[in-house]
This record gives structure tokens, sequence and C-alpha cells, in this order.
């Protein structure tokens, strides 16, 4: 005899025994499952579990600690070194890897860019100075879980130009944040970054981009900060990844120093950034390393 009940309609009750209809139970789970293989088959993104999230939540928690105390720390006369001894020994004292030391050759535990320097600035001998701008950008591994997130500081009395690139940078990141949602494209995200910073006469860093992260520092997918709405990756409930636009008062144009890290704008002119590791979630997104903006 043949049996035509063969399929689980969608208002059956669930299989699973959770006495829920099919469609509000594993039927979601069987989408979302083919969702995480096709954006690991098709674009090596990794989808994050939620004890995944948790770890990546935690990490990002450790990280505003830390950057709330660099900031207090930052005044004239501060030496860029001192920023990363602190940011090295708090890091290793909560019982976490500093993720830059090492990584590809950087010599330092954290990125510290001051002015003109657009990012992967390694710290030195160099002292800020009253008007300087100064990027920190703190990464560090906590439980297996990266957590990814920087800021653009002020040292002493800022300057018109100082004002004016980090609030245009930190302007742009929340913007970027805010076109976070699933069905929402990595394009949209871009295009909210340029289609703001260059209103304002600023340009848009290209050759440096945002990423996934969370089980390791640089993940799928690339994340651009310039782009056209609607064009791009969809975003997927899962995703995580940074967003970390670098924002120049003048050209976008950049050389790396001979040091093969140091990347500075190429008219001099100064260079802020702001960066966050976000999650997509279903109603929109979490930021998992949150400050103001
Ligand atoms: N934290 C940087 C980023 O946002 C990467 C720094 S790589 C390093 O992706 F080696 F310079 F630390
Ligand atoms: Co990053
Ligand atoms: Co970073």
């Amino acid at each position: 005899m043949k049996n035509k009940k063969l399929k689980i309609g969608r208002n059956d009750i669930c299989p699973c025994g959770s006495g829920k209809k099919f469609k509000n139970c594993c039927r979601n789970r069987k989408k979302e499952i083919s969702l995480k293989e096709e954006y690991k088959n098709r674009y090596g993104i990794h989808l994050k579990e939620p004890h995944e999230i948790e770890g990546i939540r935690k990490c990002g928690e450790l990280l505003l600690s830390i950057m709330d105390d660099v900031e207090k720390m930052i005044c004239p006369g501060l030496k860029t070194d001192e920023i990363n001894t602190f940011v090295h020994n708090r890091t290793v004292q909560a019982g976490a890897i500093p993720a830059p030391l090492n990584y590809r050759g950087f010599p330092k535990s954290v990125c510290v860019s001051i002015n003109e320097v657009i990012c992967h600035g390694i710290p030195s001998e160099r002292i800020l100075e009253d008007g300087d701008i100064v990027n920190v950008d703190i990464t560090p591994i906590l439980d297996g879980y990266y957590a990814d997130a920087s800021k653009t500081f002020f040292v002493g009395t800022p300057t018109r130009d100082g004002e004016k690139i980090v609030n245009v940078a930190a302007q742009s990141l929340k913007r970027a944040i805010e076109a976070v949602a699933p069905g929402a494209t990595l394009g949209d995200v871009g295009w909210a970054i340029q289609n703001y910073a260059e209103a304002q006469g600023c340009s848009v860093v290209r050759e440096f981009v945002g990423h996934g992260v969370g089980i390791d520092f640089h993940e799928q997918p690339q994340v651009l900060h310039f782009g056209k709405r609607g064009k791009g990756l969809p975003l997927v409930p899962g995703m995580v990844f940074t967003i970390e636009p670098m924002i120049n008062l003048g050209k976008r144009d950049l050389h790396v120093l001979e040091d093969r890290w140091t990347a500075v704008t190429n008219d001099g002119s100064l260079s802020a950034q702001f960066e966050q590791t976000i999650l997509v979630t279903e109603a929109g997104y979490e930021s998992l390393t949150p400050y103001d903006l």
C-alpha cells in the first residue's frame, strides 16, 4: 500500500517531540542548516552558533574594558609603546592572547596609528603630542574567540581638522552598522560609508577592508567600505564581521613604510578609523564590541 504522507506537512506536529508545529520548529532548523552549508561552501563564511557568539561577546567585553582604560591614559607625553605594554599586560592578565603579536610578523600587541597613519602603526618610542589624533586597535583572543575593535582618540586639545576627521569616521561607522540587517547586502554597508564620507569632502581608503572574525582573526567575507546599494553578498543571521572604515581628510591614496606595516596617506592628510565587531541577528544587528558613536 502507498503511504501518501511520507512528507511532513508544515502544519503537522514536529517529529522531534517538541509538540510544536513542524513549520515553527525543525522545518526552520533544516533551512538554517542548509543556509549554513551554503554560506560555507559558496563563500567560505562560517555562520556562528550561539555558543560561539557568546565566546566572541565575552572577548568583546574584555576588549572594551581595556579600551576604556587606554582612553584614560591618552595624554600628551605618552609613548605609544606604553600603550602597547598596557594592552599586552591587561590582555595576558585576563587569560587572553593579543592577536596582533607575531601575526604575519607584526612585532607588537596592539596597533597605534597617529595622524596621517591610516592603520597598522607599530608602537614605538614616539610620543603623543597635543593636538594629535591616535587610533588604538585591539584584538584579544579569549578562550579561542576573537573580537576586534578600534577607536580614534584626541590627544589634549583637538585641532579643527582633527575634530572633523574623527567625527566623520565615527559617523561613517555608525551609519554602516545601522545598515546591517538580514536581507541587506554588503554593498549597502559600503555605500552607507562612502555616500556619507564623500559628501563630507573626505575620502575612503580602499586597500584595507573589514572582515569576518570570531574563530580566526581574518575570516571571510571581506567587508568593503565603499560600494553600491543592493550589490554584494546578502547578510544572514549568524554572520559576524568587522566594519572598520578608514577615512582621510585629503585623498585616499596611501603607501606603506619601510617597516612593511605602517600605512600612511600619500598627501600627509589626517586619517581616522573606528571599528566594531558586528553580529547579524534576526532583528537586525548586535555589536559584540558596543560603544557609543
Ligand atoms: N586589527 C587589525 C584589523 O582590524 C589588524 C591588525 S593586523 C596586525 O583587522 F598584525 F597589524 F596586528
Ligand atoms: Co579588523
Ligand atoms: Co582591528
